[in-house]
């Protein structure tokens, strides 16, 4: 027998120091947020293509596919973001729940606000509303017919596919929503994560609250503003849109 087999087995958790303490484990929540709020901020960016145009739009999602590569590591890297930034934030759920009172780098008020006390619900529901999302535009499960849908370029017809989905006042309805909500979240999480990463002071404080609500505000309208502006009819397809299995 070696003295390897004789020692006490540890859990992967106590391998590894970030993930065995309280402050790593919220650290690892906060760095998580800080990617997947970077992701969407920039999928955002690309998103406001919409109101340049069909050719617009279309020959971003065309150059985005065209990564290749570089796209899969942003996946894979997004989705382990996704699970870490869970995870950890259920264990820490637990562990606030076992021991009272939370411990932030700076003690602060955050934890009164609706938008604190919702965080778990916004977040799941987001969570609900990503992979909906997904199943919709990248898996294309629901409407198959998309797949087929390319533009003159030959492109995939992004533009007529997000527009074509929007003209349903019930799937506009379920986004706004959605991203109202992301935006609640995010409206908390931003300003708890400077928390967490100890970088807040009694000065800052509101300063960073602000910043996480004006950030919030402008992830939110910004994302609405799409199928607000297809429903209005100030972004559309030229051709006649197919029918709405929920309306018609
Ligand atoms: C009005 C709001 C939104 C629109 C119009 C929109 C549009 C799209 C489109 C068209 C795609 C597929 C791109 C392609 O395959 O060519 C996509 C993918 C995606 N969207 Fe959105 N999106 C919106 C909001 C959001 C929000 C709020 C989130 C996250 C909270 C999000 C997360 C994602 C993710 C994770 C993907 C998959 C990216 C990939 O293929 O790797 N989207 N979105």
């Amino acid at each position: 027998m070696t003295s390897q087999a004789n020692s006490p087995k540890k859990s992967p958790a106590c391998c590894i120091p970030l993930f065995s303490s309280p402050i790593g484990r919220k650290w690892i929540v906060a760095i998580t947020g800080i990617v997947l709020v970077l992701f969407v901020i920039g999928h955002l960016l690309g998103n406001m293509t919409i109101f340049v145009g069909p050719d617009a739009m279309n020959a971003y999602a065309a150059f985005l596919k065209s990564t290749g590569e570089i796209l899969w590591v942003v996946r894979i890297v997004l989705l382990a973001c996704v699970v870490l930034h869970i995870w950890f934030t259920i264990t820490l759920w637990r562990e606030n729940l076992k021991a009272r009172p939370q411990q932030y780098a700076v003690k602060s008020n955050l934890g009164t606000t609706v938008y604190a006390r919702l965080m778990r619900l916004s977040g799941l529901t987001v969570l609900a509303f990503v992979i909906y999302h997904l199943a919709q535009f990248t898996w294309e499960a629901f409407n198959p017919e998309y797949k087929s849908w390319f533009d003159a370029q030959g492109r995939h017809d992004v533009y007529r596919m997000v527009v074509t989905a929007f003209s349903c006042p019930f799937v506009s309805a379920f986004y706004i929503l959605a991203v109202g909500l992301l935006g609640m979240h995010l409206s908390h999480g931003i300003a708890s994560l400077f928390q967490t990463l100890g970088i807040t002071t009694e000065k800052l404080r509101p300063v960073f609250e602000t910043s996480g609500k004006i950030i919030a505000w402008i992830i939110f309208l910004g994302f609405a503003s799409i199928p607000t502006s297809v429903l209005l009819g100030l972004v559309k397809v030229p051709s006649s849109l197919p029918a709405c299995p929920f309306c018609h």
